[in-house]
């Protein structure tokens, strides 16, 4: 059973934001971290007073990488048996939208992990990088092929070949990070835009979200024929009645997620 102070769990209304609490290791992701945030990603996602999840760390680290005192002496079986990828599986298979609020090192497996999130918001004190070509491996969280799509063949190929670390500002003018705030602001910008996000439709937020995500995985038009039938399915739900409703009513709408 792993310790429940390795996550500190908070609820603000609609939005529950998840800190990652190992600070002594700058939130190095370790199994037992991982899987106590998998599977309270999980309970929320099945939770209906919850609409959105935030994930943060501290001011001095989001996560500085997969654990790597976990990792130096595996062996191939070892690493093969832990299965780390279904890990990160489950995390892609949460439904509601996650943002990632980003201050400090967010690196490796950590940098890896904000973009598993749907929006990054960053201190203008964050750090990213994948470094992981500095200690003998490369990106095996699924950074190879996301920081590529994100920001470019080019782009990422130098930063992972060199594993430089990069800015806030660098990678807001990447595509990586949504918004850049002072140190003091990132964490509440982000709880501000998931309660915005908490206001809209549950259900079309969910299948939206799901629709983006095709994006990374299809081709155009496989890509557009699953919009189109999920815009359609829409249709099916009182959310849609009552936003056009509400409209055409000129008042706002509420949403029932039915
Ligand atoms: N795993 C385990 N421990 C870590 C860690 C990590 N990824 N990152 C930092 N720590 C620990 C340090 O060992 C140190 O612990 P001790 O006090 O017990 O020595 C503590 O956190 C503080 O770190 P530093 O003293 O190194 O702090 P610093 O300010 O001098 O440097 C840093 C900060 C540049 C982030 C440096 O800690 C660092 O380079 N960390 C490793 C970053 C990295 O390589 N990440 C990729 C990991 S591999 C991966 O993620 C694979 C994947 O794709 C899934």
């Amino acid at each position: 059973m792993a310790d429940n102070n390795i996550l500190i769990v908070q609820s603000h209304g609609p939005v529950t934001v998840l800190q990652l609490n190992r600070p002594d290791v700058l939130n190095a992701l370790n199994i037992p971290l991982m899987d106590t945030l998998i599977e309270t990603m999980e309970r929320l996602d099945t939770d209906p007073a919850v609409r959105c999840i935030v994930v943060t760390g501290n001011e001095r680290a989001f996560a500085a990488g997969a654990d790597i005192k976990e990792m130096a002496e595996a062996s191939v079986v070892d690493m093969y048996e832990r299965n780390n990828l279904a890990r990160w599986e489950r995390i892609k298979r949460i439904r509601k939208p996650i943002i990632a609020a980003v201050s400090g090192f967010c690196l490796g497996g950590g940098c890896e992990l904000a973009m598993h999130c749907d929006i990054v918001i960053a201190s203008e004190t964050a750090k990213f990088g994948q470094p992981e070509i500095n200690i003998g491996v490369m990106p095996g969280a699924g950074g190879t092929q996301r920081l590529s799509k994100t920001v470019g063949k080019y782009r990422a190929m130098e930063l992972i070949l060199t594993g430089r670390f990069f800015s806030a500002q660098e990678a807001q003018a990447l595509g990586l990070v949504n918004r850049v705030l002072p140190v003091e602001k990132y964490l509440d910008e982000a709880i501000s835009l998931a309660k915005e996000i908490s206001e809209r439709s549950p259900v079309a937020v969910r299948v939206a979200k799901e629709a983006v995500l095709k994006a990374f995985e299809t081709g155009l038009s496989e890509g557009l024929d699953y919009e189109r039938k999920m815009f359609y399915m829409l249709f099916a739900t009182e959310d849609q009645k009552e936003g056009m409703k509400a409209f055409m009513e000129k008042r706002k709408a509420e949403y029932k997620g039915k």
